[in-house]
């Protein structure tokens, strides 16, 4: 059923969409905008606000992704027939958002807030997620292709290098985008929805 709020709408409308080109419906400016929109407006634990995101456009993108390919070949050969080509599909995107998640952050906490720094690691997870959600559900209605990424464990040294990025910045995951080069897939199966909420008393 189509929703009558537009924030909802956005979220149906949401896909990972692996066939992507260079070409954006947009300019990279309001790429841009929409991950400061994020990084302002998402919420994390007590307000800590210690996501980070660099945006990689052109040519920056595609060494990201030639370099991830190149550390697949080198560390798990026997996974480049099935992974090389869904790589080579995210080089041929028009860039990759990479989101971070800043250790550092967390030593502006109050002494009562810091007293539940056990807690960290998983709410910093949620409010990580909902910064990738928010950017991938807005680029998404701005008409862009984007697919989630985790190739964290292998390019980790690479971004951090080239880009200068602290020590104490952690990369989480990439969202890779890109103009459509065909028609958005349509919604998966969801399954068990019978299931999957309750509610009490209303
Ligand atoms: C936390 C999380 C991790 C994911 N990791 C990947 C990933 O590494 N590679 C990928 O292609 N898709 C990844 N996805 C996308 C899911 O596979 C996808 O959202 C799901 O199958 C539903 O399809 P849809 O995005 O088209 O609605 C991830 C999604 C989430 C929420």
């Amino acid at each position: 059923m189509a929703s009558t709020t537009p924030f909802l709408t956005a979220v149906q409308g949401r896909r990972s969409i692996y066939t992507i080109t260079k070409e954006l419906p947009i300019p990279t400016s309001r790429i841009l905008e929409i991950v400061h929109e994020a990084l302002e407006h998402a919420p994390s634990p007590f307000n800590v606000r210690s996501c980070r995101c660099i945006v990689l456009f052109g040519d920056e993108h595609d060494k990201l992704w030639r370099h991830a390919y190149e550390i697949t070949q080198k560390d798990s050969p026997q996974a480049i027939p099935i992974l090389g080509p869904k790589i080579e599909g995210y080089a041929a995107g028009a860039g990759s958002v990479l989101f971070f998640d800043d250790t550092s952050a967390y030593g502006s906490l109050t002494p009562r807030f810091a007293a539940l720094s056990k807690q960290f690691p998983e709410w910093e997870e949620h409010s990580s997620g909902m910064h990738q959600f928010i950017v991938w559900t807005a680029l998404t209605a701005e008409n862009l292709g984007c697919s989630l990424q985790h190739y964290q464990q292998g390019i980790t040294p690479y971004v951090k290098e080239l880009y200068d990025v602290p020590e104490s910045w952690n990369l989480k995951s990439q969202l890779v985008f890109g103009g459509r080069a065909g028609e958005v897939p349509d919604p998966k199966p969801k399954t068990g929805l019978e299931s999957a909420l309750k509610s009490f008393g209303a």
